[in-house]
């Protein structure tokens, strides 16, 4: 086990998850858990975070100094390596000129002698964030990196296995960081790097069970990967103990909803789908707003979800699939983000149940898509797309009908289709079809039609929260065009939407 000493900073779970990658185990723990309790885990490294403060503010977060004797080696990162430094009988201090603070890009140079460094360029972008200075280098450390402003922007204690870095080695835009961390792991804390998300599946199926007990658990499945993924595990820690509720509202794409409890046979859990296609379409019948149409799909979600969980009567706890993104999405430390914006059927207060369990909370999204397929989750499941709670409601543009969904559902899985042959899947993130509210005139054999106007969307993000069109090859879209065109009635017309977001949505309502 690796510890990842929390201090507050903003990339500490990306600091866990490149521990991850190196394929060592590590546990994210405040920097207030007592010394004996991380003894007792047995650490063969630690890892001290970033963080907002200031080491010579009597206020900030510190550490026994006990840690810094008793063997174990240690990296500390800009606040980490501040504090390291300062509880060592080093000196920081608020930098005094803005030279010496450092914010973004900067170029480093590094001595490819210290273990931290090795077999990596001597020279390369680190990325940098700190307004203090380390003004003088405690007894025994060496400094082993600088930048053009800065003498000391790494230091080590190659006998102790003590090293310090200003800058942020977990960050993507720092060059070669993951291979500092792994040199950090492999070369100093001797870590075999063979711990695999299967390891973690296993870890977290035992915490499952033994957190439950014999205790009833129920989880609201969206099909969506987390909470399709949070199913499965739950499912193998407690199988029969555990009660799947799945409302299918009848706005999913095409067959969908089977695909999704076809995937749950396997396990011997209570799958409940509640088919209530009639009810959302007739709360919809006639409603064309698009802020209407999600509020009522958004209340009836809960209704039928809290109808279904009614009838099981008392759980002991409720499962969510928030992962480490929404964690950060909704700014909160706190244990129970049961309503955030994007999980239509933010869930309900009035389902009783003791306590909330998030197994996915420190996992980025394609660790959880790993754990899905360690769980024998089919790969369409686990590499589905963000959907919208509404679903396809608000992708028919104006009043559902059954009929337009059944359009749109056809033609967006002609589209889907093409892509995928197209081998295009990779360089899009979100791609879907919309059924515009328009029809116009066109010609058929030697017929005049009058009929309705379908768009294309894809889109390149990495955030979902800005998004750039893709540049989807003519010959594809002319393919996707002909197919729907021949294949789906009442389309007549394709148009490809170039906007990007802002200032469009991804969604078109
Ligand atoms: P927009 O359209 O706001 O969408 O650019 C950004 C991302 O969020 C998804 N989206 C939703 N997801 N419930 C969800 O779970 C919703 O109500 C919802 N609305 C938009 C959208 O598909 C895109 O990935």
């Amino acid at each position: 086990t690796v510890i990842v000493l929390d201090f507050g900073g903003q990339y500490n779970q990306l600091i866990a998850r490149r521990v991850r990658e190196c394929g060592v185990y590590c546990e994210v723990k405040p920097y207030t858990t007592p010394l004996a309790d991380i003894r007792a885990m047995n650490p063969i490294g630690i890892i001290f975070t970033g963080g907002p403060n200031s080491v010579y503010d009597p206020k900030s977060p510190q550490v026994d100094p006990a840690i810094f004797t008793w063997g174990v080696p240690i990296l500390g990162i800009c606040y980490g390596c501040q504090l390291m430094a300062h509880n060592l009988g080093g000196r920081v201090t608020e930098a005094q000129d803005d030279s010496a603070r450092e914010y973004g890009k900067t170029e480093t140079y590094f001595d490819s002698a210290c273990k931290l460094f090795k077999g990596l360029p001597a020279q390369g972008i680190t990325w940098m964030s700190h307004g203090d200075y380390m003004e003088k280098v405690p007894e025994g450390f060496a400094l082993v990196a600088h930048s053009d402003a800065c003498p000391n922007v790494a230091i080590c204690d190659e006998s102790r296995g003590f090293y310090g870095v200003q800058y942020h080695p977990e960050v993507n835009h720092t060059e070669h960081g993951t291979d500092m961390i792994r040199n950090f792991l492999y070369e100093v804390c001797g870590a075999a790097g063979d711990w695999t998300m299967g390891d973690y599946k296993e870890t977290a199926i035992r915490q499952i069970r033994e957190k439950v007990g014999d205790g009833k658990v129920l989880l609201a499945l969206s099909g969506g990967v987390d909470s399709s993924v949070a199913a499965a595990l739950v499912a193998e820690a407690v199988g029969s103990q555990l009660t799947c509720v799945f409302v299918d509202h009848g706005l999913m794409r095409l067959n969908e909803g089977d695909e999704v409890e076809e995937a749950f046979k396997k396990w011997d859990i209570n799958f409940v789908r509640a088919n209530a296609e009639e009810l959302f379409l007739s709360k919809l019948s006639g409603v064309s707003e698009p802020e209407r149409k999600r509020k009522i799909i958004g209340e009836e979600f809960i209704r039928v979800f809290e109808a279904e969980a009614k009838k099981i009567g008392q759980v002991d706890y409720l499962v969510q699939g928030t992962i480490y993104p929404d964690v950060i999405e909704s700014g909160t430390g706190d244990a129970a983000v049961i309503k955030s914006h994007h999980n239509v059927g933010g869930l309900p207060d009035y389902v009783d149940f003791k306590e909330i369990i998030e197994p996915l909370r420190m996992l980025f999204k394609d660790e959880v898509r790993q754990l899905g397929r360690e769980l024998g989750l089919p790969e369409y499941l686990v590499m589905r797309q963000p959907f919208p709670g509404p679903g396809l409601a608000i992708r028919v543009i104006g009043e559902v009908t059954k009929d337009k969904l059944d359009t749109l559902r056809l033609a967006d899985f002609i589209f889907r289709d093409e892509i995928a042959k197209a081998h295009l899947e990779g360089t899009m993130n979100q791609y879907f079809a919309v059924l515009t509210n328009m029809r116009s005139v066109g010609v058929m054999g030697d017929g005049r039609t009058y009929d309705y106007t379908l768009a294309l969307r894809s889109v390149t993000t990495t955030d979902f929260m800005t998004a750039d069109w893709t540049r989807i090859p003519y010959e594809v879209l002319d393919r996707i065009s002909v197919r729907i065109v021949n294949e789906v009635p009442h389309i007549n017309r394709i148009v490809y939407d170039i906007t990007s977001k802002p200032p469009a949505t991804i969604e078109w309502e």
